[in-house]
């Protein structure tokens, strides 16, 4: 018989790697998928924050385990996926990491530029392609979703390479969801408009910030949570269908009139 649609969007018995999960909307889709019940593999930098997360979701019933990962080298992507496979096969891996550097183009520095581009695109492509062999090799079905952004397909002032990086997200989605497609893989990338976090929380609420959201057709900025509905589809069986698809969850910002 047919599961339930609540059913299908649950996700026991799944795997998934978050990147990036020690802040902002990592942290949050981390506990998320927890609470759907996924065992959660928690990658970043910041081992101590992520001990911290992982012990707030055992504590609360679930399952996960903090890793140590840099998106940008190869050589810690490996080492991480060899730890975490060694705990647990992945099925879900939510490419999250992701810095900008706010700076006109003109004084945008080469550093800037190897710096968002490393970890926003580069780090997508070498987490996502890993974790596709592993999934490859245990002949496991999976998603990966991608954590691009409104700007890979709109422009703003101050965050050309930014921006660039993740035009670039977009593609390695729709390239990726190609190629996997015959190994039961689905690739997708999520566009969210601009989220709430500890990172840009002060610049949302100032004068600026008000001037950007009265910009914003729905007039308002998302929070974390607006992202649930998208992640859970993506992520579980009520998405099966969908393969590189790029979903918008803006408030109808990338459609506001010129
Ligand atoms: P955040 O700064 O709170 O989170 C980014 C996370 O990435 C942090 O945990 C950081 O430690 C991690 N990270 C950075 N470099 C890394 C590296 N080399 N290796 C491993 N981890 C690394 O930012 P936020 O707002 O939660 O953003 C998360 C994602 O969502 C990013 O990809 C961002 O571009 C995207 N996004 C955010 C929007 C927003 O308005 N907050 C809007 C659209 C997209």
């Amino acid at each position: 018989m047919n599961s339930s649609p609540t059913e299908r969007f649950r996700l026991d018995g799944q795997v998934a790697v978050v990147t990036g999960a020690s802040s902002g909307i990592g942290r949050h889709c981390s506990l998320l998928l927890a609470n759907a019940g996924a065992k959660v593999a928690l990658a970043s930098r910041n081992i101590k924050e992520l001990e911290l997360l992982a012990k707030e979701i055992v504590s609360a019933g679930g399952h996960a385990k903090a890793f140590h990962l840099d998106v940008t080298q190869q050589s810690s992507v490996t080492q991480c996926f060899t730890q975490i496979t060694s705990w647990a096969q992945p099925t879900i891996v939510i490419n999250n990491a992701g810095v900008s550097v706010t700076k006109s183009l003109l004084e945008q520095t080469e550093a800037d530029w190897d710096r968002v581009v490393d970890t926003n695109l580069k780090g997508v492509w070498l987490v996502a392609t890993e974790a596709a062999r592993t999934m490859v090799a245990t002949k496991t079905a999976g998603s990966i979703i991608n954590m691009a952004s409104i700007l890979g397909e709109r422009q703003i002032n101050g965050v050309a390479p930014y921006a660039i990086s993740k035009a670039g997200v977009i593609q390695v989605t729709k390239t990726m969801a190609l190629e996997l497609a015959r190994y039961q893989i689905r690739v997708n990338a999520i566009l969210p408009g601009y989220v709430i976090t500890d990172l840009n929380r002060e610049f949302l609420q100032s004068e600026l910030g008000e001037k950007l959201r009265m910009r914003i057709p729905s007039r308002r900025f998302n929070e974390p949570h607006d992202l649930d509905g998208p992640i859970l589809l993506l992520a579980s069986a009520a998405g099966q269908g969908m393969s590189g698809s790029t979903l918008v969850v803006d408030g109808a910002h990338l459609v506001s009139s010129l």
